[in-house]
């Protein structure tokens, strides 16, 4: 089977002179091409950190990450994906098209073609007016459309978001939920952490709950929502499993 993404016992620490923490442990997931995951689990269960050591910001301690069959470090792997960092700090006396516009060219974009698609970015995650202004007055809302739109400039296969719709307003919410199915249709492949429980109910195929740094569940969203009748919502089965957890 080819994986799009792939985390063979992976391992993270955190560890300075007078600290050590084992963030992520074992965790061991395969993703297939189109497969929209919704990443799951409480404040500090170790999400952002399992993102950054997908993209090798953060160096694994054990384990294995392999995307597209290949480590995440290779550029031809790099340049085809696509991260919505959960904090966005731009630069914020760059306006949204000057930061997309650095961004296109660290994928080797020509200016003709950038500002195209720029602008077609602006227009999908509905911030057009806002294109021109310094980011500087930002709020969450509007930087988390900036770097969502930032996400998607090099056309990735691999698209990984951390908890893309906080922040965001029941409008700008459905819109990332229609970019993300569209963007399924097309046969990417989509990764995201969130805590919308609702949202991930509505999008994803398939989801897996993480705790403590260890995966503790994965299971398809539709046998999810088909057990125990009717009433077996999402957010039923996250916390059924998140406090029989007790590790
Ligand atoms: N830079 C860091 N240095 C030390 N510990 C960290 C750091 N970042 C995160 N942690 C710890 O690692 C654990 C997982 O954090 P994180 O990946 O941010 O969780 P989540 O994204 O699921 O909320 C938490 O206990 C957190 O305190
Ligand atoms: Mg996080």
């Amino acid at each position: 089977m080819n994986y799009v993404l792939e985390l063979n016992s992976l391992c993270v620490v955190y560890k300075s002179n007078n600290y050590f923490k084992k963030a992520i442990d074992q965790l061991t997931l395969k993703i297939v091409r189109g497969e929209v995951f919704g990443f799951l689990g409480p404040n500090g269960a170790g999400k952002t950190t399992t993102i950054k050591s997908i993209f090798n910001f953060l160096p694994a301690a054990s384990g294995q990450i392999k995307i597209f069959g290949e480590p995440s470090c290779n550029y031809s792997v790099r340049a085809r994906m696509g991260y919505m960092p959960e904090i966005a700090n731009y630069y914020w006396y760059l306006t949204p098209r000057e930061l997309l516009r650095m961004y296109a060219g660290f994928f080797g974009m020509k200016k003709h073609a950038a500002d195209k698609k720029i602008d077609y970015l602006f227009s999908l995650v509905g911030m057009q007016a806002e294109a021109n202004v310094w980011m500087k007055n930002f709020s969450k809302g509007m930087m988390q459309k900036v770097s969502l739109a930032q996400s998607l400039i090099n056309d990735p296969d691999l698209l990984i978001l951390d908890e893309p719709t906080s922040g965001l307003d029941p409008v700008a919410r459905s819109k990332v939920r229609d970019i993300i199915k569209d963007l399924k249709k097309q046969g990417k492949t989509i990764f995201f952490s969130s805590h919308e429980l609702s949202e991930v109910e509505l999008v994803c195929d398939r989801i897996g709950i993480l705790n403590k740094g260890t995966l503790v569940k994965t299971d398809k969203i539709t046998d999810i929502l088909q057990q125990k009748g009717n009433n077996m919502s999402l957010e039923r089965y996250f916390l059924d499993i998140i406090t029989r957890d007790k590790r």
